[in-house]
């Protein structure tokens, strides 16, 4: 297996990413989340998305890439009685247990190895971490999701979408060196084309929505004022209300469930 993406990862979080500044900001929000306001509304509207895909799920909840525990995260974790988070940044998992303390068990990991037994958790959550792992293994991560739910239970994944026309574009410039849309390029990303998820049909059922618009840097250098920002989520938020499918193919981000069916 080709550990290095893994390391560059681990190095980054542990070193940079989940490293707070003196008002207590961590640097992935600085670099990676925070888009300057005017996207709070469409935010609560993704959590309240996400919490309801996981709304009739309880047990025991496994939070792969558990990070620093954004709300999303500690909510869900909310509607479970028993919370296993994954990562494999320390720094993550210690912010993590100030979150969430006895109610979470923390194992430093990667998901690829992950010290849990077959058919033993109710629910996964595993948002903005699989295109973080190596392309050669985003296939055995999921399958390893697969193997630790119990059957019945449900995996929800937010996932990059390459083929989005913003992806597209960034892609693009890159081959022409253009790099502003692309922000700097920090860390590791790989995603594969929707079509992608089909492979896992023979376990779960399978399927994938639009999630997010538009990624930070997308929105960082699209829509570089407020109004601006307000005015396109409001207009995102109401085109995927009404057109979900189109939504699916357009949004930079997906969210893929896996319910599994079989043992
Ligand atoms: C972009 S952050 C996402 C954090 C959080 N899930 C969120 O949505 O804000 C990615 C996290 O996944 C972790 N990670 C990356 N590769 C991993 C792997 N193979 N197994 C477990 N965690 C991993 C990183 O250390 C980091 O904490």
């Amino acid at each position: 297996m080709n550990n290095e993406v893994e390391k560059q990862v681990r190095r980054f979080y542990d070193e940079e990413g989940w490293v707070a500044d003196e008002s207590n900001t961590v640097a992935e929000t600085t670099l990676f989340r925070d888009v300057g306001g005017g996207r709070e509304i469409y935010d609560e509207k993704l959590k309240a998305s996400l919490l309801k895909l996981l709304e009739k799920h309880d047990g025991r909840l496994m939070i792969v890439g558990s990070g620093d525990l954004p709300q999303s995260h500690v909510q869900a974790a909310q509607q479970f009685n028993k919370v296993v988070c994954i990562d494999i940044s320390q720094r993550a998992l210690d912010i993590g247990k100030q979150k969430l303390g006895d109610k979470g068990t923390y194992h430093l990991a990667s998901i690829l190895e992950a010290p849990l037994v077959d058919n033993s958790v109710d629910a996964v959550l595993c948002a903005h971490v699989l295109y973080h792992i190596d392309r050669y293994n985003q296939q055995r991560a999921v399958e390893e999701m697969i193997r630790i739910t119990k059957t019945g239970g449900r995996i929800v994944i937010i996932y990059l979408n390459p083929n989005a026309p913003l992806m597209l574009i960034q892609r693009a410039l890159k081959l022409f060196r253009v790099n502003k849309l692309l922000g700097k390029a920090k860390l590791y990303v790989h995603s594969y084309p929707i079509n992608w998820w089909s492979q896992f049909e023979s376990d779960c059922k399978v399927s994938v929505s639009g999630y997010d618009a538009i990624s930070t840097n997308q929105a960082r250098t699209l829509l570089p004022n407020k109004s601006m920002r307000s005015k396109f989520f409001n207009w995102a938020s109401r085109f995927e209300d009404n057109h979900p499918r189109l939504a699916a193919r357009l949004w930079s981000y997906v969210i893929v469930v896996l319910d599994k069916s079989h043992p």
